[in-house]
């Protein structure tokens, strides 16, 4: 099968660059990403796929279903938005819209899941289950994995594959991450409500500046002498306003931050730390206060049997020096992780790093792809895809 499946993406490869050209000049930003899934329903339905449109608002689902198969369905989730970046490569298929560029590689996620879409179409009968695949608008602004799950697209869904490219791997080889992947990333808004009064008679007033200055100080201290040191918490404040003339006490501060955390069961536990700090803190210098925490998306935890499953599809198809363990997850956020909350899933990193010229970082007005990485994509994700319903066919009944 994996012969097979080399050999159809090689035939494809033409096709495929031209497909991840045409996305790269046509981007679209976040949530406006109509002629990409109009694109996208046109391939998919050229290859036979159940295609519905205007998912999750313009995300667009694929579904290839075997005839006598169960119900269940394996996801493979890509996404399809661009940046609010003017592109300054000088490539010959550069962005086409002032402002607008695929500075993520959303193009190429797109192009691994039409490839695979490709691929796993001309497998007929040979292949063991059923695949749904998945373009999801508005990764960049959290907010289209959301939009999607909301309209049911997790329904059946047993497990969930995706991929993000990744310039410090070189292209050819698969990143692969056991457990974390990325950060839960939430935001915090706090305000600290004293009293007002005249700048050089503290003792009438309640310094809410003060105060909040102190409320900033002990959660950075608090951080290291209360949470555990191997389960980081990272949390900055990044907004801090207060106060209306420089010899009159301020009476109200208002802090805005975002608090990142790689454990679950640490994230459940820090808006009521927080909170504890905080009261501590006011209670103590007769302040009031109000903390809002507001939950954004949670950390991708990439689940065991199905991450060994992408590795060894990856290890079998290149050999294992062309896969790397990452020892290390990022604090980005990534909302791969709400459809997680639905189904076990994994997502690899896909190495797109030219070996013989500096890569730009991912979001970078210069950022390119070794295109070659495609077809390692394709391959990789198609085969995982197979080695999973082989895997299932021989534990469960139909
Ligand atoms: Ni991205």
């Amino acid at each position: 099968m994996l012969s097979r499946i080399k050999d159809l993406v090689a035939t494809l490869a033409p096709r495929l660059i031209e497909i991840r050209r045409h996305l790269h000049s046509h981007p679209e930003l976040s949530g406006q990403e109509h002629q990409t899934a109009a694109y996208v329903a046109g391939v998919l339905s050229s290859c036979g796929l159940r295609v519905q449109e205007a998912v999750g608002r313009v995300g667009v689902v694929g579904d290839l279903i075997q005839e006598g198969a169960h119900d269940r369905l394996l996801a493979i989730r890509t996404d399809m938005d661009a940046l609010p970046i003017q592109e300054r490569t000088s490539l010959e298929f550069a962005s086409r819209r002032a402002g607008v560029m695929h500075a993520c590689g959303h193009d190429v996620h797109t192009t691994v899941g039409l490839g695979t879409a490709m691929v796993l179409s001309q497998l007929g009968k040979d292949l063991p289950g059923n695949v749904r695949l998945l373009f999801q608008p508005a990764e960049e602004v959290a907010q289209g994995a959301g939009w999607m799950v909301e309209d049911g697209v997790m329904d059946q869904v047993g497990a969930i594959f995706s991929v993000h490219v990744f310039p410090s791997i070189p292209a050819g080889s698969i990143g692969i991450r056991y457990g974390a992947l990325t950060a839960a990333a939430d935001d915090l808004e706090m305000t600290i409500i004293g009293e007002s009064g005249h700048g050089a008679r503290p003792h009438e007033a309640t310094d809410a500046i003060w105060i909040a200055a102190q409320v900033v100080t002990t959660l950075q201290q608090a951080i290291s002498r209360t949470q555990n040191p191997l389960r980081p918490v990272v949390l900055t404040i990044g907004q801090i306003n207060g106060g209306r003339a420089p010899n009159v006490i301020a009476d109200q501060v208002r802090l805005q931050g975002t608090v990142r955390s790689l454990h679950p069961d640490t994230r459940t536990q820090l808006p009521a730390w927080i909170e504890q700090i905080v009261a501590g803190v006011c209670q103590s210098y007769g302040a009031k206060y109000e903390v809002n925490y507001r939950r954004g998306v949670p950390s991708v935890q990439n689940n065991l049997a199905l991450t060994q499953i992408v590795e060894a599809a990856a290890a079998e198809a290149w050999g294992h020096d062309r896969v790397q363990i990452l020892l290390e997850p990022s604090l980005g956020a990534e909302d791969f992780s709400l459809y997680l909350e639905h189904a076990p899933g994994t997502m690899f990193r896909l190495g797109v790093g030219y070996k013989d010229r500096p890569n730009y970082p991912l979001h970078h007005p210069q950022f390119e792809v070794d295109e070659t990485a495609i077809v390692t994509g394709v391959v990789t994700m198609a085969y995982a895809a197979y080695k999973y319903w082989q895997q299932q066919g021989s534990s469960s009944s139909p």
